[in-house]
């Protein structure tokens, strides 16, 4: 009876490694994509790809959605303003913060590693952590023209934002509308499944237009590390 334990525990240890191999090598076929938003970030500050991630982590994602329960979304507030009036003005998507409690989540979380330690090593960015959440703008739900960090008033550097939404049509809205800094609109974007958009968060200022049908994604940033006086920095 103890064998056949030993024995199943083995069992067990051998998948766990070998699912840590796949993972591996599944982010290595990522190299070449990581060095093209490696190249958009020092050539223009941001980087759109269609379809990146579609045929792996989005639908791994889109499954984790389906199991989170609706109940764990809450309203999203703005940077660390809680004036609930003021942020339902500016946004009205509900998100729910990732734990990488699933090995999706943990896979995602991973492939953001990556790109963090590429971007460190081409562009000195010196990124040093990653937060991230689920997003979820309901029927009408919009998040108006804003920046995600300000100039010496954040330590979020780089943003990212993966969409999740199968056959996305025109008429559905929900793009998002990436400005220059002179206020001239860059693109505007589908949010259709797998599209992958990285953006340096002090330069370049967006907006979700009014989403006509349920519109799901995953939003993170990469952080500098601003602790001081022997203060931890604390995420969000
Ligand atoms: C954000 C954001 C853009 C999008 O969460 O800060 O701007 O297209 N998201 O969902
Ligand atoms: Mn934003």
């Amino acid at each position: 009876m103890a064998d056949v334990i030993a024995l199943g525990a083995n069992a067990l240890e051998l998948s766990a490694d070998k699912a840590i191999k796949f993972a591996d090598q599944l982010l290595d076929s990522y190299d070449s994509v990581f060095s093209a938003i490696v190249d958009d970030i020092a050539e223009k500050g941001y980087s759109i790809r269609p379809n990146v991630l579609a045929s792996d982590i989005a639908p791994q994602l889109s499954e984790r959605l389906q199991q989170i329960s609706p109940s764990l979304f809450k309203p999203a507030g703005i940077g660390r303003e809680s004036d609930q009036h003021r942020n339902r003005f500016v946004r009205t998507d509900d998100i729910c913060w990732m734990k990488g409690d699933s090995d999706a989540e943990r896979l995602w979380l991973k492939w953001c590693e990556r790109l963090q330690t590429q971007l460190n090593r081409s562009l000195f960015l010196g990124l040093f952590s990653f937060e991230s959440h689920f997003a979820h703008y309901a029927e009408g739900d919009f998040y108006k023209k804003h920046l995600d960090a300000f100039k010496g008033n954040t330590n979020r550097v780089l943003s990212v934002v993966l969409y999740l939404n199968p056959n996305w049509l025109p008429e559905n809205g929900g793009e998002l509308v990436l400005y220059d800094q002179q206020d001239s609109v860059i693109t505007k974007l589908s949010p259709s499944f797998g599209t992958l958009v990285v953006f340096l968060s002090e330069d370049f200022p967006h907006e979700v237009l009014p989403a006509q049908r349920d519109r799901f994604s995953v939003a993170g940033w990469f952080r500098v590390n601003a602790s001081s006086a022997g203060k931890v920095d604390p995420p969000r």
